[in-house]
């Protein structure tokens, strides 16, 4: 595949991130074991490649608005685009030596996703598309996967952690609807690799609620571009607003979200 000039820059500016994230993510083992434990430090790893990200887009592509995590959104002098920035999705996973977490860049224009990337610096794994271009991983066309029969699928899921306890009860109703339907469940915990997983027929769909425009902006355009189907939990297409996602192929896509429009 050959890729576009602003393609090349996302994954330049991703690939830069990474190194220093997959830096800190060796230092985090260490830490582990001390009194203080790794917290400060993994919070400081998310800010300095956020600003690596920052600073490498905001020079390729002058005036773009952004959407950051850390930062906020900062206005651009051209209102067509904005960046989508998760410098580090997986938090938890890092904090803990797990090697399940990414960075995710989103780009949209006239507030339609055009651009999208997820990397994942441990295991080099990078997803990228673009509007109507196809989605690919490491230069290998993705697709999602075949199964149309729920009883034969791999589901992935978010939880709501111990700080967001008004979410649970809706949760554990989800949970238990899918799991009398689905072949197994999986809570592997970064969204933004989480769709990509979707995209790649790893999982045969995923949901989640409570997530930001950061988690999601990438990660939907890449499933949509590797032929799959993504809609917020109510079945529309305002999941940046409203933080809630389901995915999956034509036919595990609707019946994903019947079974949780059911439980709700
Ligand atoms: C989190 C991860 C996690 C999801 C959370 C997100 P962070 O992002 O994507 O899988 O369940 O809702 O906040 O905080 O690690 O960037
Ligand atoms: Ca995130
Ligand atoms: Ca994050």
């Amino acid at each position: 595949m050959i890729r576009s000039a602003l393609m090349n820059v996302m994954t330049a500016a991703a690939l830069k991130a990474g190194r220093g994230l997959n830096r800190d993510f060796g230092e985090v083992e260490n830490l582990q074991v001390s009194i203080k434990g790794p917290g400060d430090f993994v919070s400081a790893a998310d800010r300095k490649a956020e600003k690596v990200l920052y600073e490498e887009l905001a020079k390729a592509r002058p005036g773009y608005g952004f959407v950051l995590e850390e930062s906020g959104t900062i206005e651009g002098t051209d209102k067509s685009h904005v960046w989508y920035i998760d410098p580090l999705d997986g938090t938890t996973n890092f904090l803990h030596g797990l090697p399940i977490f990414a960075i995710s860049i989103g780009l949209a224009r006239d507030g339609q996703m055009v651009a999208g990337l997820v990397y994942n610096p441990v295991t080099d794994d990078m997803y990228i598309a673009e509007k109507g271009q196809g989605a690919y991983l490491n230069n290998r066309r993705l697709r999602v996967a075949a199964r149309r029969n729920m009883s034969e699928t791999l589901i992935g899921c978010g939880i709501p952690h111990l700080g967001k306890q008004a979410d649970h009860a809706r949760f554990k109703a989800e949970f238990a609807t899918v799991m009398a339907r689905a072949g197994n469940l999986r809570r592997l915990g970064a969204a933004a690799l989480d769709l990509c997983f979707v995209a790649s027929g790893r999982y045969d769909g995923f949901w989640e609620r409570g997530l930001q425009s950061w988690d999601m902006a990438a990660g939907v355009l890449i499933i949509k571009e590797a032929g799959g189907f993504v809609s917020d939990a109510d079945g529309g297409q305002d999941f940046l607003t409203k933080g809630s996602v389901c995915a999956g192929n034509d036919a595990i896509h609707p019946q994903l979200l019947a079974l949780i429009r059911a439980a709700g």
